[in-house]
C-alpha cells in the first residue's frame, strides 16, 4: 500500500487549510480564468470512476474535470455490468482498478464502502458519496458556493430541511460549517432528524450545542416542523433543563428573532435508503414554496440544494435570484478540477502531506467483535472487506464508554471488557478506564456485546468488592411513591403527561411511578421509552395490544425522563437531545431514583428518589425484580477493585 497517498473520504480528511488552499485553486478554474496552465495540469493521470449507485452530476463533474484538466476517464457504464455481478468483492476491485488508475472516484450504497476501498487501493480513493454517511465533495461545492454569495462564512446561519436522517450530503455539510463557525437551524421532516451520531461528533469534537427554537417564523417558509438549533454560541444550558419553562422558552424565542437567515439548504427525501413500513416513505415532507420569496426577512436568503430536487422548491424559486442550485452545480467542476490537482499534481499542495493522525483505534484481538450498529455499514455488509474497527471514545452518555464505527460513526455503548491475558471480563465502568486504557495500548482489551460472547471465548467473570445494601424494597416502594405524587401535583395537565423511561431500568421505574399515578388519581398515564443508542435510537411506545400502531407523539405535552441513577448528566442530555428532535415538548423534567453527584453536564433532577453522594471509584447499582428476576428491588453500592488489583489479591489468595 503506497504510504504517500492521500484519500478524501470524508470532509474531515481535509484540513480548514487545505480546505481554502482548494477554494483559491478553484478560483483559478473558473471558466473565465482556466488557461493552458491548467489544461495540461494532469496530462497522462487517468482516473476510474466507480459508481454503484445513480449519478448525474458528481460523475460527469468529475469526468469533465479530468478531462479539462488534460488527464483521461475509465470507468464501467454501470457496475451492474461489472464483475461486482459476478461476486467480487469492493476490496478486491479496489486492488485492481488501482493499477489501472491513479485516483478512484467511488459512489456506493453501503455506508464506509469508499473508506474500505481506499484501504486495498495503492491510489488515492475519492469518496463520490458512501451510502447515507458522507459525500464530502459536494460539501465542498456547497461551501465554496456559500463563501461566493456570502463572503465570510463565520457568523452565517444556514437552515437545512428536510431528510437529514438519510442525506449524506447534510453529515458531511454539518462537520464543514460547524468548523467555519456557521450556526446550525435544522428543519427536518418527521422522523428524518439529525442522527444522534452527528450531533454527538459536533458537541464532542466542536464544542457545538443544539438548542430547540420556535419554528413559528420559520413556519411562513416551510411546512410545520421543528427546528433546532446548532451553535458554538452560549446560552448552552437552554439544551439542558427546563426549570422554568416559560423563562426558557422567552430566552429561546429571542434568540430566534434575532437569527438571520443567510441560506437555506434544502434535500430531496431519501426513499432509496428507506427501510420499508416504518412510514418514513409517505411521511409529509417541508417544501419552499412561493410565500418565502414575498418574505422580507427572507430577502438576502439563498437557496441551495445539492440536487436532483423532486418537488421541494417551487419552479418560481428557479427565476428569483436567491435560487442558485444550478450555479452551485456548475461549480462541481471548478471544485473537483482543484481536488484533482491538489490530490494528484506534482506541485499539487497535498503532496508529501502525511494524513492527520488517526485516533486510538479497536479491532478486536479475538475471533470475535462487537458488530456496528449500522445495518448499511460495510462492516456487516461485506465483513471480507472491511473488519471491525472502532475508535473508543471515553466519557460518553452516562460515562460510558463509546465505540465509535471506523468506517460509519455510528456509535455503540461498550457493555463488557476483557482481559486478552488472564482470560477475565467484567461489566464497562468509568473508574477502570486508566485500567483499560492501558490494556487497549498494548492490545490485550477484548470488548463483548454480551456475556454470551465472552463465555463463548472461554472468558471468566472478575470478582467485584463486597456489596452493601443502600436502599432497600420498602424505600424504593416509597420513593417511588413520594416522586409519583409530585410529578402528579406539579403536572398541570397529567392526560397529556409523558413518562419517558431510559431503557432498560429507567421504563421500569416510568412504569412503577405511572402505576403510583394511575391507582392513586385513577387517570391513564402514558409511558414510553427511550432508547440512547443503537439502531433503535429514538422514541418507542411500550407496547401494549394495538399500542404500536401510530408513532407516539410528545409534541407540545409535558414529558418525565424517568432514570435510575444519575451520574455524569450526559445521558439525560443525550435524552433530551434525542427528545427535542422528535418534536418540542411542552416542558421537560428529570426523575432519578438515586442522585450520585459528580455532575459533567450542568443537569438537575426534579425529583430525587435518594441522593447517594458516591465516590467515583465506587460502583452504585439499582436492581429491579423486573430486570433482574431472581432477585428483590434494592439498591446496592460497592467499591471497583482495578481488575489487575484483583487478579493479584486471588493469586496471594490462592
Ligand atoms: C446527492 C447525493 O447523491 O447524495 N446528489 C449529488 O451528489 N449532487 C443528493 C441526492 O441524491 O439527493
Amino acid at each position: 500500500m503506497a504510504s504517500s497517498k492521500r484519500d478524501l473520504i470524508s470532509i474531515e480528511d481535509l484540513s480548514d487549510g487545505e480546505i481554502e488552499e482548494i477554494f483559491d485553486l478553484a478560483d483559478t478554474m473558473l471558466p473565465e480564468n482556466r488557461g493552458p496552465a491548467q489544461a495540461g495540469a494532469l496530462g497522462g493521470k487517468i482516473m476510474a470512476t466507480l459508481f454503484y449507485e445513480p449519478s448525474t452530476r458528481t460523475r460527469l463533474s468529475f469526468e469533465s474535470s479530468m478531462q479539462r484538466l488534460g488527464g483521461s476517464v475509465i470507468s464501467c457504464p454501470d457496475m451492474k455490468s461489472s464483475s461486482a455481478a459476478k461476486g467480487e468483492t469492493i476490496a478486491d476491485t479496489a486492488r485492481v482498478v488501482s493499477s489501472y488508475a491513479d485516483v478512484l472516484v467511488v459512489r456506493h450504497y453501503w455506508d464506509g464502502a469508499a473508506q474500505a476501498m481506499a484501504e486495498y487501493a495503492d491510489v488515492s480513493v475519492i469518496n463520490a458519496g458512501d451510502g447515507s454517511h458522507e459525500h464530502p465533495t459536494q460539501t465542498l461545492c456547497d461551501l465554496y458556493t456559500l463563501k461566493k454569495e456570502k463572503g465570510d462564512l463565520k457568523g452565517l446561519t444556514v437552515v437545512i430541511c428536510g431528510d437529514l436522517k438519510h442525506g449524506r450530503t447534510i453529515h458531511s455539510l454539518v462537520y464543514a460549517l460547524a468548523r467555519f463557525g456557521v450556526n446550525v437551524v435544522t428543519l427536518a421532516a418527521g422522523g428524518m432528524a439529525l442522527p444522534q451520531y452527528v450531533i454527538e461528533k459536533l458537541e464532542r469534537e466542536r464544542h457545538y450545542n443544539l438548542t430547540p427554537v420556535s419554528s413559528d417564523d420559520l413556519q411562513a417558509a416551510m411546512a410545520e416542523t421543528d427546528a433546532l438549533y446548532l451553535t458554538p454560541k452560549q446560552p448552552h444550558q437552554l439544551a439542558l433543563f427546563t426549570q422554568v419553562d416559560q423563562d426558557l422558552q422567552g430566552r429561546i424565542k429571542s434568540m430566534a428573532a434575532g437569527l438571520k437567515f443567510d441560506a437555506f439548504y434544502v434535500t430531496r427525501k431519501q426513499k432509496e435508503r428507506m427501510k420499508q413500513g416504518n412510514g418514513e416513505e409517505t411521511a409529509g415532507y417541508p417544501s419552499l414554496g412561493e410565500g418565502f420569496l414575498k418574505e422580507q426577512r427572507f430577502k438576502d436568503t439563498v437557496v441551495m440544494h445539492p440536487l436532483p430536487r423532486v418537488d421541494e422548491l417551487s419552479p418560481a424559486i428557479d427565476k428569483d435570484r436567491r435560487g442558485i442550485y444550478f450555479k452551485q452545480a456548475a461549480y462541481g467542476v471548478p471544485i473537483r478540477m482543484a481536488l484533482l490537482k491538489f490530490l494528484l499534481s506534482p506541485s499539487g499542495v497535498a503532496k508529501g502531506r502525511a494524513p492527520e493522525k488517526k485516533r486510538s483505534l479497536y479491532e478486536s484481538p479475538e475471533s470475535i467483535s462487537p458488530q456496528c450498529a449500522n445495518a448499511n455499514c460495510v462492516t456487516r455488509t461485506e465483513s471480507l472487506s472491511a473488519r471491525p474497527s472502532f475508535e473508543l471514545l471515553f466519557s460518553g452518555p452516562g460515562g460510558a464508554l463509546i465505540l465509535r464505527c471506523s468506517y460509519c460513526n455510528h456509535q455503540l455503548r461498550v457493555e463488557y471488557v476483557g482481559h486478552t491475558g488472564s482470560r477475565r471480563y467484567c461489566l464497562y465502568d468509568l473508574s477502570l478506564e486508566e485500567t483499560f486504557t492501558g490494556w487497549l495500548k498494548r492490545g490485550e482489551l477484548a470488548i463483548f456485546d454480551s456475556i454470551k460472547q465472552a463465555e463463548e471465548l472461554g472468558y471468566e467473570p472478575y470478582k467485584s468488592g463486597a456489596q452493601r445494601s443502600i436502599l432497600g424494597e420498602e424505600e424504593i416502594r416509597s420513593a417511588i411513591q413520594r416522586m409519583a405524587e409530585q410529578i402528579f401535583n406539579e403536572s398541570e395537565n397529567s392526560e397529556r403527561l409523558v413518562l419517558l423511561g431510559v431503557k432498560t431500568k429507567g421504563a421500569v421505574l416510568a412504569r412503577r411511578i405511572a402505576a403510583e399515578i394511575e391507582v392513586s388519581h385513577r387517570g391513564k398515564i402514558e409511558v414510553a421509552e427511550i432508547e440512547i443508542f443503537g439502531s433503535e435510537e429514538g422514541i418507542h411506545r411500550i407496547s401494549e395490544p394495538g399500542a404500536d400502531a401510530e408513532p407516539l407523539s410528545i409534541k407540545g405535552r409535558p414529558v418525565v425522563i424517568v432514570d435510575d441513577v444519575i451520574y455524569t448528566g450526559r445521558t439525560a442530555k443525550s435524552a433530551l437531545s434525542i427528545i427535542f428532535k422528535a418534536g418540542r415538548p411542552r416542558s421537560v423534567r428529570l426523575a432519578v431514583l438515586v442522585d450520585r453527584g459528580h455532575r459533567e453536564v450542568p443537569v438537575k433532577p426534579n425529583y430525587v428518589g435518594k441522593h447517594i453522594p458516591s465516590s467515583e471509584k465506587e460502583r452504585v447499582r439499582v436492581k429491579l425484580r423486573e430486570v433482574e428476576q431472581d432477585e428483590g428491588d434494592k439498591v446496592v453500592i460497592y467499591s471497583i477493585i482495578s481488575p489487575e488489583k484483583s487478579d493479584q489479591q486471588s493469586a496471594v489468595s490462592s
